[in-house]
């Protein structure tokens, strides 16, 4: 591979599934990769952008809907810009993903299936918030009792109990380089 992309097109980079799947990993290690390959790139992280453009949402539907337009809207400037960015958030409903994929012109919007097993990710538990969603500390937690509506067509579809981060990175950049959106001519 290159050793920098001269140019690049605008994307937006969707990485959608259960909490602890990998997504905000393999999000960090994109942008540190594209980033030292010349590209213009923007990360939006679920974590991040609950405590700042989406601060004042919970995680009841209408919110969640909510959360993933205000992202979409930013990211959609930013394509427009001429920007890689990535997003990592849940975004667990079918039919609102769709929404914001039509909201992106000409196939910009790439979705990417993070996926690893319920059972899987209720193991890595990070924070500990499936545990808390068990004993019924946390209502509406996605996996346990709000549902996670997997994409049927992703573009990506990255099993992260098989490949390490650094190799979902790589398939991912293999994939916008084939589409043209990385190139490494002027
Ligand atoms: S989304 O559903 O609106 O796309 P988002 O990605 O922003 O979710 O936030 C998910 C993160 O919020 C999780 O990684 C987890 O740390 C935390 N969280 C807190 N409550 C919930 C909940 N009820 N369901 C899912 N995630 C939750």
């Amino acid at each position: 591979m290159s050793a920098e992309f001269k140019n690049n097109k605008g994307v937006c980079i969707w990485l959608t599934g259960l909490p602890c799947a990998g997504k905000t990993t393999l999000a960090k290690g994109l942008y540190q990769f594209l980033k030292e390959k010349g590209v213009k790139v923007k990360l939006y992280d679920g974590d991040k952008v609950r405590k700042t453009i989406s601060k004042d949402l919970g995680f009841s539907k209408e919110d969640r809907i909510e959360n993933m337009r205000r992202v979409a809207l930013r990211a959609l400037e930013d394509v427009k810009n001429g920007y890689t960015v990535i997003v990592a958030l849940v975004s667990p409903y079918k039919a609102a993903r769709e929404l914001i994929r039509k909201m992106f012109e000409n196939g910009s919007f790439i979705e990417v299936f993070v996926d690893a097993p319920l059972e899987v990710c209720e193991m890595r538990d990070a924070k500990g918030l499936y545990k808390m969603a068990r004993e019924g500390l946390i209502k509406g937690f996605t996996g346990i009792d709000d549902p996670y509506e997997p994409p049927e067509a992703p573009e990506v579809h990255l099993d992260t109990t098989k490949l390490t981060p650094e190799e979902s990175a790589r398939k991912i950049v293999e994939y916008l380089v084939r589409e043209g959106f990385l190139l490494d001519k002027d």
